[in-house]
C-alpha cells in the first residue's frame, strides 16, 4: 500500500500541488512555456471576442470563436512538434473533443472545483514517454467569464441561438454559469529523446 502511494505520489496524481518543481528541468522549461503561451493564447482571444462584440455584438462574434481561435492556435503550435488547442468536456465544435488523457484531465478538474480549489490557477502536467520520445503535456483550466455568457450561458438571444445551432448540430456549450469550468487549454510538446 505504501509503495502504491508512493508511486501515486511520484507521478503527482496525489499531490496536491499538481504542477510542483520537478526535477526534470525539461519538464520545468515546459510547464514555463505552457504558462505564457496559455497567457497569450487566451489575450488575444478575449481581445478579438471584445472588439467583435463591441462592433456588432455576439452573433458578429461568431466568427471570431470559429475561425480565429483554430487560427491561433495553428500559430502557436510552432515549431514543429507542438500542438496548442482548447478542449471541453461539453464541447461546441467536435473538433475540439478531449482525448483520453485531457479527459480525465477535465474530470480532475472538475473534482478539484467541486473541492473548493479555484479555477484560477488549476493546472496539470505530464510527461508521457513511449518508443523514445517523450511528450509532455500540459492542461490549465478556463473559467467561465462574463463575456462568455453571451454564448456560453443559459440565456442565449434567440438570433445568437439560431446562429450557433446552424454551424454547431450538437453543440453542448451552453448552461454554463459565471466561474464554472468551461473547459481547458491543452498543450502537447514531443521531443525524440
Ligand atoms: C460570440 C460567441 C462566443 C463568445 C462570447 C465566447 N465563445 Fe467560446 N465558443 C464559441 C464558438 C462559436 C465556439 C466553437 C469554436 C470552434 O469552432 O472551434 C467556441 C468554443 C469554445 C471553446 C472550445 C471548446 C468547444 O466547446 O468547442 C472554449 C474552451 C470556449 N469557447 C471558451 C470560451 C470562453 C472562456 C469565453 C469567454 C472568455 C468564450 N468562449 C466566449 C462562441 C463564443
Amino acid at each position: 500500500m505504501r509503495k502504491i502511494l508512493f508511486l501515486l505520489l511520484t507521478f503527482g496524481i496525489l499531490a496536491p500541488e499538481s504542477v510542483s518543481a520537478g526535477e526534470d528541468p525539461g519538464r520545468d522549461a515546459f510547464v514555463q512555456e505552457s504558462r505564457a503561451i496559455v497567457k497569450a493564447f487566451a489575450g488575444k482571444l478575449k481581445g478579438a471576442l471584445q472588439a467583435a462584440i463591441q462592433e456588432g455584438g455576439p452573433v458578429h462574434a461568431i466568427p471570431v470563436c470559429n475561425a480565429e481561435a483554430p487560427e491561433i492556435a495553428r500559430e502557436m503550435s510552432q515549431p514543429a512538434g507542438r500542438t496548442v488547442g482548447r478542449t471541453s468536456h461539453k464541447i461546441r465544435n467536435p473538433g475540439n473533443a478531449p482525448d483520453e488523457w485531457e479527459a480525465s484531465v477535465l474530470d480532475e478538474f472538475l473534482r478539484r472545483a467541486a473541492a473548493g480549489e479555484k479555477l484560477g490557477a488549476m493546472e496539470r502536467v505530464e510527461l508521457v514517454e513511449s518508443n523514445g520520445r517523450r511528450t509532455y503535456r500540459y492542461m490549465k483550466a478556463i473559467p467561465t467569464g462574463e463575456i462568455c455568457l453571451s454564448c456560453h450561458g443559459s440565456s442565449i438571444g434567440p438570433e445568437l441561438k439560431a446562429t450557433i445551432d446552424s454551424r454547431y448540430l450538437e453543440d453542448q456549450a451552453t448552461g454554463f454559469a459565471l466561474g464554472e469550468l468551461r473547459g481547458a487549454f491543452t498543450i502537447t510538446k514531443t521531443s525524440a529523446n
